[in-house]
């Protein structure tokens, strides 16, 4: 396996370098200052994931804690291979079932789904005829909102289609918006499978914690698979959970190297020292430019494919760390695109950014070129011949060129190539770098107890309270 990269030498200040600028980027004496509370941060989140499997009372200042996110790569590669089986034969019944699929789930219950779905097929991949999508089905994204419109629009779409299914996500088994889009759907499904129960159950696969409404409803319907989301394993740190693997499965996707891929990470994470260990490193980067002002973290992504994936890790880093008063922004752009955009600020604003360049290496497709036009209106014959990922690549290093003039450091993720084998390295990498850096901080990184608030609130509206 390829692995992928971090490379921070971009902020990486030469020796001698004045004061006054300092703050824009780093020296290695800062980050071998560092160094000592990362392994200290990498030691406690191995031990979090012991303490979790001795199965002992959770120390309250831990909780809650969901570090079973940890090794579940592994779990399900070797001993719970019989749950990735099930997963994938359930997958493919659904693939040759249907030809529409609707995944109703909200936040850490549909975000990695998209990302994957978004990064690894074919961008157009719903408009295009059944054969061209390797015989898979249409993915639709619902109950992660409560939008009448949107809600009204995916069922005219279903309307004339008897062929599909829902694939419901909920750990709690309790959200609103997902609940509430349940009912809708599950009752429009009905009607397509001719008010038959029995054809009913078959097209809906419920992925839900022990306990909690959905279960319950899961089993009231009699659905014949229920998807477990493990004790210990939170919404955003489950997409390598049957959350993600489900729908992946669905699409044909490679989720056993999916999962090797993140298992690789996990090695890495475990024995690579600071300097060779990207997770320790983009969370060390990451903090010590935090400290030095840098509140705002811009994912710089080089192609439409990956915008999904910086919003899911939008998320992870938003509901991890936003806690306590502290925790950086997150804000995904995707370039060029947002060169047109957003570049202006990134240039010129406040000097309260780190940036992170993500970006596969190689296309996934053949390269398309410029052609030569007659005549040369348009003034580009000179470029002729040059491939688009070129001159996606000469923009990426003139900007970069063009930050660094104005002490803009930048950074960069480079995966050899989008496929499911890097995308499992980069969620692994996301997820412990995250976990790392609250340990580090003291922010726990698992839980959203600022979320709850509105869902009082709003509970409080509905009921006539509030
Ligand atoms: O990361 C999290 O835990 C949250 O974003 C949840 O995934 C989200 O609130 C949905 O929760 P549930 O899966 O319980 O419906």
């Amino acid at each position: 396996m390829t692995p992928i990269v971090y490379d921070y030498a971009g902020i990486l200040l030469p020796k001698g370098t004045p004061a006054a600028v300092r703050q824009t980027g780093l020296g290695q004496a800062d980050l071998r200052g560092l160094t000592p509370r990362l392994l200290a941060a990498r030691q406690e989140v191995l031990e979090d994931l012991m303490l979790l499997e001795r199965g002992g009372p959770i120390p309250k200042e831990k909780q809650p804690l969901d570090a079973a996110f940890f090794d579940l790569p592994e779990r399900l590669l070797d001993q719970d291979r019989p749950l990735l089986n099930a997963i994938l034969a359930t997958g493919n019944r659904l693939a040759a079932q249907c030809d529409r699929v609707v995944v109703l789930g909200i936040g850490g219950s549909y975000m990695g789904t998209r990302a994957l779905f978004e990064a690894l097929c074919h961008p157009y991949h719903n408009e295009l005829p059944r054969p061209a999508r390797r015989r898979r089905p249409r993915i639709y994204f619902e109950g992660n909102n409560v939008d009448n419109d949107a809600a009204a629009g995916l069922l005219d779409l279903l309307a004339g289609d008897q062929r599909w299914a829902i694939v419901v996500i909920s750990k709690s088994g309790g959200t609103l918006e997902t609940a509430a889009a349940l009912r809708i759907f599950l009752t429009a499904l009905h009607k397509a499978c001719g008010r038959s129960d029995a054809r009913l159950r078959q097209r809906i696969v419920p992925v839900t914690g022990q306990s909690g409404h959905l279960r319950n409803l899961a089993e009231a319907l009699g659905c014949p698979t229920i998807f477990p989301i493990p004790e210990g394993v939170g919404g955003r740190f489950s997409v390598l959970s049957a959350v993600g693997l489900l729908p992946a499965a669905v699409l044909g996707l490679d989720v056993v190297e999916l999962l090797e891929g993140a298992a690789a990470m996990n090695k890495r994470f475990r024995t690579q020292p600071p300097g060779k260990n990207p997770v320790l490193d983009y969370a060390g980067v990451s903090h010590l430019m935090e400290v030095r002002g840098a509140t705002i973290r811009v994912l710089a992504t080089w192609g439409k494919q990956l915008e999904t994936v910086g919003l899911w890790y939008d998320q992870l880093l938003s509901e991890s760390l936003g806690k306590n008063g502290r925790g950086a922004t997150p804000i995904t752009v995707v370039n060029t695109r947002d060169l047109h955009s957003r570049g202006q600020q990134h240039q010129q604003g406040r000097r309260d950014k780190l940036i992170t360049n993500l970006y596969a290496e190689q296309p996934g497709r053949r390269p398309i070129r410029l052609p030569r036009l007659k005549g040369d209106a348009d003034g580009l014959n000179e470029l002729a011949g040059t491939a688009l990922p070129e001159i996606l690549a000469a923009a990426r290093q003139g900007t970069d060129q063009a930050y660094a003039a104005d002490s803009r450091h930048t950074t960069a993720i480079r995966l050899p190539r989008l496929d499911a084998a890097s995308l499992g390295q980069l969620f692994q990498m996301f997820m412990l770098a995250t976990v790392v850096e609250g340990r580090l901080i003291g922010t726990n990184p698992y839980g959203q107890p600022g979320v709850q608030a509105y869902k009082r609130n709003m509970d409080a509206v509905l009921h006539g309270r509030g």
